[in-house]
């Protein structure tokens, strides 16, 4: 693991991107796997910049998404799709045909997780993925369980999870329970893994997830065994280190 220590978030933003458009530059149709959440907005956001000033192309870039939540689709602000549109793919210059983002308002949800593996196999492995950090210790919807879950899988989310995504809710009982994920493997399988981690409150599932036990209680301690993963934390997130 590559630790990069940022001072606040919008440092730890400006060092993901440049991350991302060091990749895009030297391989133009790489492969990018997608977070969503708060913690990779500040980055999408200098993505942005760069492409409006012409440095940034993402013509020949395919995107993955991690997952979606059950029951929400592209008319509902608190989508995963709509996220994507409204803060980065509406923004930049990205095929339409090179987006691929699970669907949680397939009526067929186990059709719709091997639809999604086989989109994954069809684009080979991923050359970069961003992914953020559940107060539990999850990535993408990956919750914790008893073991590592391989490919797209319906999840159904925990309390603490639900609860700390409320605050894009208006009610709690807005949060859906469910969503589709993609699973463990490909995320391991990923060239690179880059991961954002902002703010006191995510200390303790950082702690756990890379200076403690490799377990599926703690999704994200799987990438301990990643020969190229870079994590960059602000000193909030590394403070109890
Ligand atoms: C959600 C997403 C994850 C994300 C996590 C943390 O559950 N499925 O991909 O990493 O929340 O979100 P945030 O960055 O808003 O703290």
């Amino acid at each position: 693991m590559r630790l990069i220590r940022a001072e606040n978030y919008k440092d730890m933003s400006r060092k993901a991107a440049n991350i991302i458009s060091a990749q895009i530059i030297l391989k133009p149709d790489s492969v990018i796997g997608l977070a969503t959440g708060a913690s990779p907005l500040g980055a999408y956001e200098q993505l942005v910049r760069w492409y409006q000033k012409g440095d940034l192309d993402f013509s020949g870039v395919r995107t993955v998404n991690l997952d979606e939540y059950l029951g929400l689709g592209f008319q509902c602000p608190q989508s995963y799709r709509r996220f994507m549109y409204d803060h980065l793919f509406s923004q930049i210059n990205t095929e339409p045909s090179n987006i691929h983002i699970p669907s949680g308002l397939a009526t067929d949800l186990e059709a719709e997780c091997r639809r999604y593996d086989a989109v994954l196999r069809s684009l080979g492995r991923i050359d970069l993925q961003l992914l953020g950090l559940g107060c539990n210790g999850h990535i993408g919807f990956n919750e914790p369980e008893d073991e590592f879950r391989k490919g797209t899988h319906i999840v159904h989310l925990s309390d603490s999870t639900r609860k700390a995504n409320s605050r894009f809710f208006d009610r709690m009982e807005d949060v859906p329970t469910g969503a589709i994920t993609m699973g463990l493997f490909d995320i391991v399988q990923a060239e690179r893994v880059l991961m954002v981690v902002s703010g006191k409150e995510k200390a303790n599932a950082l702690k756990d997830a890379f200076f403690g036990p490799v377990t599926p209680r703690i999704p994200a301690s799987i990438l301990q065994f990643h020969a190229n993963f870079t994590l960059v934390a602000d000193t909030d997130a590394l403070s109890l280190l």
